[in-house]
């Protein structure tokens, strides 16, 4: 891999990925003039700029297919987290619909069950260009009060697991969890995990917003986490470059990263 957009990281390896390439920079900007611009100043200012970015919900659903395909011609990895749930031949199509873009990772709700699962894994394996689907387990905004609410006992730990197996089985061999159960799945899974982990925060953060299972990125690293989502730290820091220049900077310590090449 090199250091600047320009090179794609294959989407079923994970292994052996350089500190930059552990950062994913989450795009949730209402419009894609907000998130070009915003990536051509860290292109500008950053020490070692993002090669990875992340299209959410918000960013899709105002700009399309279109803002996928400018972001592919600047080289980005793309991560398109449209967290697809719904029956399985219809998340399989959706999956095939999205062939196109060719966005190196993609994610679908484990709990929409193993027939669901398969069916994706099954719909991303006939492209040619195959993405790394992520299974979302247990969202990072959720705390136990919150899945107890929704019917689900058990500590989020438990809930992880289980929606892990489940993905594991039916042939998703990547993963969406907060850092808090990184060790434990890096454990029951192995080295073939691809393990992504949202709720990443600088352990001078003082909460406030609407995650809950969070950790710092070398605490995530440490646990297992091959890749780190990172919003709003770094967008809606006062000097977004400074503020992504650090997060890589504590990630590219030496200690940190042997544990964690994954
Ligand atoms: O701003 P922040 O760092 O919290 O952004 C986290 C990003 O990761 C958001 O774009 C959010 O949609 C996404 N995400 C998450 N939890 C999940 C899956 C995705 O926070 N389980």
């Amino acid at each position: 891999m090199s250091d600047q957009p320009g090179s794609r990281t294959p989407a079923s390896s994970a292994s052996e990925l350089a500190p930059h390439e552990r950062l994913i920079l989450a795009l949730d900007f209402p419009s894609s003039s907000q998130a070009l611009a915003f990536l051509d100043d860290l292109q500008n200012r950053c020490a070692c700029p993002p090669v990875w970015v992340k299209v959410g919900l918000e960013l899709f659903l105002s700009e399309g297919p279109r803002l996928v395909d400018k972001l592919r011609s600047q080289d980005y990895n793309i991560f398109l987290d449209l967290k697809l749930h719904d029956i399985p031949n219809t998340v399989a199509a959706a999956i095939r619909a999205l062939a196109p873009l060719e966005v190196n990772l993609l994610t679908i709700h484990a709990s929409g069950g193993a027939a669901m699962l398969s069916a994706a894994a099954e719909a991303a394996e006939s492209l040619s260009r195959p993405p790394c689907l992520l299974a979302v387990t247990v969202l990072t905004s959720m705390n136990a009060q919150q899945l107890a609410s929704i019917g689900v006992q058990g500590n989020p730990q438990e809930q992880v697991l289980r929606l892990a197996r489940q993905a594991w089985h039916a042939g998703v061999t990547g993963l969406i969890a907060s850092p808090h159960e990184a060790a434990m799945l890096r454990g029951e899974f192995g080295s073939g995990l691809r393990l992504v982990t949202p709720g990443i925060r600088s352990s001078g953060a003082q909460g406030g917003d609407d995650q809950q299972r969070v950790a710092t990125p070398r605490a995530a690293l440490l646990a297992g986490a091959s890749q780190l989502v990172i919003g709003r730290p770094v967008t809606r820091a006062a000097d977004p470059a400074a503020a992504y220049d650090a997060f890589l900077a504590e990630i590219a310590m030496p200690s940190e990263t042997t544990r964690s090449s994954k």
